[in-house]
């Protein structure tokens, strides 16, 4: 045995004439500059001893290697770079065997290329995931893979981001072998020491001649035109054609000169900042202190009140998990309507042929319809979705209070209501916590847990592992009026009203919005989710407004016409025979310049810059305020809650780390402005005010909780 590097995260040990080079950097070896120093050593020393025939690489723990060190971007550069130790790697004039049993992603899967062997265990998971962080594969990966895998493969993997099994990634010849099993040292000795013993060559995959470079240009061609359609106004996948392109054209150094310096580029961008933020927040997000403090109870069944919208799709949501699940619903007629509502989405399932029919017949199995609470007496979890009606409410928890077993979980889906007076409709508020789920709740992944004052820590947790279960992404909540998301979505709807009033068309403030990064505007999101449901909102707060407040009437004037959206073939927007996409309304301008003309409004014009000032203004400032008054446990919180369930653009990272990026001075700056025209709406937060004294930013914030 030859000496180990001492204190590394890269340890070596001779086993025979095999040079075995351990990386041990938990949680999921990364490539952090101490990683990258221990490979070009072992490497150094491979090629230096004598009684070295053959390197092995191999990770310790559960992953390969799962790439670059990602906190270390935006970061001063240490050498020795990846793509020098990957040329170390591909340069050894021993062959290098990759053994890969867990994660084998970006800089991980480069590394692998640059070997000259690669063996796989099922559990690999393999992919060049970088365009998910706003990044291109940066150390030769967009020069070896198409080498390996075809041109259009390769390329196709790095624009998805995807993650390819074991068998898959055979299939496509990006590795040699697969065996089955789970030591991957035993194994990967195995084969290493089969290659010595048939004077296995020295094989590089920068060697491998693209064959056809024509064919393979056209494809890039195509690739790249339906590229910018499908991701629009994102940097780097276009990026990666430009690489691909290159390593099909030019010499394999020159291919891998552009891959730097558009990988600089990459990480140089705003983008790359944005979706770092978003991947390390979604990592945060669930770390909050009652699941730190308690283990969730254990939860096998789920009852859930209510088969409506909501109801179903939370339905879908937990059989999809696989628990079984028990629908509590008024009558027997609204319990055949919850089940057909249920049964829908699996016949649709069906239909476009993602589901057998023995599988839906399994999943419905799990399914049960009640019109008796009696039926809940063992259930561990229940969630109410009936009416958004306090007193409705109320009533059904005091059903569960009675029949429920001692330590069941009673949540409720309510969108606004206050959950602690609904919590002290029961003998055990210390078992009642709001779930509040997205629509459609089978698909949106955002699940807001909202945390009343006497809850107990353990079913906070349970909450968060609930979460876990139906694979949603968890953003710990207050209680307020609309939590986190809603009660900052009510701000800068209102900033759009106003934006309409003063002289932006609905269609101008979509515009700037999309432009943005949105999938869709304010307005559009309300042709979509029916101007009636807004509107019987703003008829029972009628009576509570504020007199001085300004309250722009044109969607009242809209729906008055029965203009609900989408569903009414009208509202802001027109869609003929019940067209999907809509088209301006001369009648909706119409409207709007009257209700200007009502209130002596002179409309101006707005540039999409100025929209999207007012805009984001609104929804960052009403964030800090959510994160002063603690119904966010940080900016992070607001951060995620936004990008999984209100379509924000994930690249920019969230509201507040776009306010970060935008520079807070700036966002104070323009907020006084907007005071000055009106100053009952633009009041800056205290948190934004402290902040900007303070010269600090809201990521500040994250690091603290
Ligand atoms: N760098 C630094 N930290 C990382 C990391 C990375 N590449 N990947 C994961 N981590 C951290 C996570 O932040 C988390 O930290 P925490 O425990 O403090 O919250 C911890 O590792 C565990 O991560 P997960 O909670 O995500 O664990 P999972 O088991 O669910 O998933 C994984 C593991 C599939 C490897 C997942 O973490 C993942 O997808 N990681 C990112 C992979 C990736 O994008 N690699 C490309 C990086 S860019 C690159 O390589 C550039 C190169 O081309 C030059
Ligand atoms: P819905 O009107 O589609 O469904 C409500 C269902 O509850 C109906 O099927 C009704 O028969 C049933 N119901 C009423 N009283 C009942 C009782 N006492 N016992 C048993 N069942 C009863 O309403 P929707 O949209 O599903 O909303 C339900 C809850 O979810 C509300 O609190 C709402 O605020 C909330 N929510 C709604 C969202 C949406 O986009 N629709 C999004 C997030 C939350």
């Amino acid at each position: 045995m030859a000496a180990a590097i001492p204190d590394s995260v890269v340890t070596t040990a001779r086993t025979g004439a095999i040079l075995v080079v351990t990386i041990d950097n938990p949680p999921v070896n990364a490539l952090g500059v101490a990683v990258r120093q221990g490979l070009a050593a072992a490497i150094a020393q491979a090629q230096a001893d004598a009684a070295v025939a053959g390197v092995l690489l191999v990770g310790a723990g559960k992953a390969f290697i799962a790439g670059a060190d990602i906190r270390e971007f935006g970061k001063p550069a240490m050498p020795p770079s990846l793509p020098e130790v990957c040329r170390a790697i591909e340069d050894c004039t021993k062959p290098v065997v990759a053994v890969l049993h867990g994660a084998a992603l970006g800089g991980g899967l480069e590394v692998a290329l640059s070997a000259h062997y690669r063996l796989a265990l099922p559990a690999a998971k393999l992919g060049l995931p970088e365009v998910t962080l706003g990044l291109l594969p940066g150390s030769g990966g967009t020069q070896r893979a198409p080498r390996l895998m075809g041109v259009k493969s390769a390329t196709e993997l790095m624009l998805s981001g995807k993650h390819l099994s074991a068998k898959a990634a055979l299939a496509a010849g990006l590795v040699d072998q697969l065996v089955e099993g789970d030591d991957a040292l035993a194994a990967g000795l195995a084969y290493a020491n089969a290659l010595l013993a048939q004077n296995a060559p020295v094989r590089r995959t920068r060697d491998i001649a693209i064959p056809d470079p024509a064919a393979a240009l056209a494809e890039l061609d195509a690739l790249k035109a339906d590229t910018a359609k499908k991701t629009r106004g994102l940097f780097s996948p276009l990026k990666i054609i430009e690489c691909v392109q290159a390593a099909v054209q030019l010499p394999f150094d020159e291919g891998m000169a552009l891959e730097r310096s558009l990988f600089l580029q990459c990480i140089d961008s705003p983008q790359r900042a944005g979706l770092i933020h978003a991947f390390f927040a979604e990592r945060e997000v669930v770390k909050v202190p009652e699941a730190k403090a308690a283990a969730p109870r254990a939860f096998a069944s789920i009852a859930i009140i209510g088969g409506g919208t909501m109801g179903a799709g939370i339905a879908v949501s937990a059989l999809d998990a696989g628990y079984p699940v028990t629908m509590v619903e008024r009558d027997a007629d609204s319990i055949a309507r919850g089940r057909a509502n249920v049964e829908k989405v699996y016949t649709g399932l069906v239909a476009k042929g993602r589901m057998t029919e023995e599988a839906k017949a399994a999943v419905l199995a799990r399914y049960t319809g009640s019109t008796s609470y009696d039926d809940l007496a063992n259930v561990d979890l229940v969630i109410e979705a009936v009416f958004e009606d306090l007193e409705v409410k109320k009533a059904v928890f005091k059903e569960l209070d009675r029949v429920c077993k001692p330590g069941a979980v009673l949540a409720t889906n309510t969108s606004y209501l206050d959950i602690d007076a609904i919590a002290a409709a029961t003998s055990r508020p210390q078992d009642v916590i709001g779930l509040h789920f997205f629509s459609p709740a089978n698909i949106m992944k955002l699940l807001e847990i909202v945390v009343p004052a006497q809850v107990s820590a353990d079913v906070v947790a349970t909450a968060f592992e609930l979460a876990n279960k139906l694979k949603k992404v968890p953003v710990r909540a207050g209680v307020c009026d609309g939590f986190i998301g809603n009660r900052i979505l009510a701000v800068y709807r209102q900033a759009a009203d106003y934006l309409m009033e003063d002289g932006a068309s609905p269609y101008e403030i979509d515009e700037a919005v999309r432009g943005f990064g949105f999938a869709m505007g304010p307005f559009q999101v309300t042709d979509l989710a029916g101007g009636d449901i807004g509107w019987a909102t703003r008829k029972r707060r009628a009576a509570t407004r504020d007199p001085k407040a300004r309250y722009v009437e044109v969607s009242d004037r809209i729906c008055e016409r029965g203009w609900f959206g989408q569903k009414t073939q009208r509202g802001f927007y027109l869609y003929p025979a019940g067209a999907r996409t809509g088209q301006p309304d001369p009648e909706v301008l119409a409207i709007v310049d009257a209700e200007r003309a009502k209130k002596g409004i002179t409309p101006r014009s707005f540039t999409a810059d100025e929209i999207m000032r007012r805009y984001m203004a609104a929804m960052a400032n009403e964030g800090a305020n959510v994160v002063n008054e603690g119904i966010a446990l940080r900016p992070l919180d607001v951060d995620v809650t936004f990008i999984s369930g209100y379509g924000f653009p994930r690249f920019r990272g969230g509201p507040m780390k776009w306010a970060d990026m935008y520079g807070l001075p700036q966002l104070l700056a323009d907020i006084e402005a907007f005071a000055k025209e009106d100053p009952l709406f633009w009041k800056p937060s205290p948190l934004l005010l402290k902040l900007v004294q303070e010269g600090r930013n809201f990521d500040s914030l994250n690091h603290s909780a």
